[in-house]
């Protein structure tokens, strides 16, 4: 619009003011006008005010300040590129995050590596997750639904790909929701006559370096996302791919065509110890 309408001035004038026929005298000149000066400040000025008051009352509505004091209710971490939450009975979910419906949540946002900035538009305002930082937002739904987010300040190749849920539920399905995240032992390998020992002794090799097998495994160093309840998840990788026994395999076979750029390296792995690990995810309900 504005283009147009500076291109219809710009040809009306050249059309308008053109040289007829072959006068050397100079048209009439014209300097200065009150009038134009004034309406230009003006007009932008007042317009440029409007938007200023409009967005200070948006801004106090939507970030009420902060209680310092209050402890967060999770705390939600960026990677490149996937989001992990870590709720206070030590669960910590790598996925959807879910909420209790009418109730504000503080939420601290820290990143692992670069800066993320943590975004779902329908809940909350933005705020950057930086290295070494915490930033702190208030996160509501006043009603139970699913609000998508993803990340809106680039961090690399697959900044596109870090998708997430934001799940606000009834505080009873909420309460049923963190009972099945509750804090579980992490020793099968234990139990004699496990159903699965070859599968947790291979995880335990080759997986556990990163990847948490429970919501609350701690022997993992957590740089890949937890694998706890993998099985019941919709999408792998920061939403770039369903969750089908296909693409799971792939990820096992070749991370880096699953998901190019991700920090996952392939893993030295047969055919066979594949298909068993590839078992035992599929197993994580
Ligand atoms: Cu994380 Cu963009």
């Amino acid at each position: 619009m504005v283009f147009l309408v500076v291109a219809a001035g710009v040809i009306w004038s050249v059309v308008r003011f053109r040289s007829r026929g072959l006068s050397t005298t100079e048209p009439r000149q014209v300097f200065g006008s009150r009038k134009l000066e004034i309406l230009w400040t003006v007009v932008p000025l007042a317009i440029v005010t409007g938007l200023f008051i409009v967005t200070v009352r948006a801004m106090v509505l939507i970030d009420a300040p902060q209680d310092s004091d209050r402890p967060s209710d999770l705390v939600i971490t960026a990677h490149q590129w996937w989001w992990e939450a870590r709720y206070p009975n030590g669960a910590v979910v790598p996925w959807d995050i879910h909420i209790p419906a009418g109730r504000r949540l503080r939420a601290r946002i820290e990143s692992a590596d670069v800066i993320h900035d943590f975004w779902v538009p329908d809940l909350a305002r933005k705020m950057d997750a930086v290295p070494g930082r915490w930033g702190y937002i208030w996160l509501e739904a006043d009603k139970p639904g699913t609000y998508a987010g993803t990340c809106s300040e680039f961090c690399g190749a697959q900044h596109a790909w870090m998708r997430y849920r934001v799940i606000a539920e009834s505080e009873s399905d909420f309460e049923a929701w963190m009972r099945y995240w509750k804090p579980q032992p992490n020793n099968e390998d234990d139990i004699p006559g496990s159903p699965v020992p070859l599968a947790v002794r291979l995880f335990a090799d080759k997986c556990s370096s990163c990847h948490a097998r429970t919501a609350t495994d701690e022997s993992s160093s957590g740089k890949g996302p937890s694998l706890a309840h993998l099985a019941s998840r919709e999408t792998l990788g920061g939403g770039i791919m369903r969750n089908t026994p296909e693409n799971l395999m792939l990820w096992l076979t070749d991370p880096q065509a699953a998901k190019p750029g991700n920090r996952m390296p392939k893993i030295p792995l047969t055919d066979a110890e594949r298909t068993t690990i590839l078992g035992y995810l599929e197993s994580l309900r």
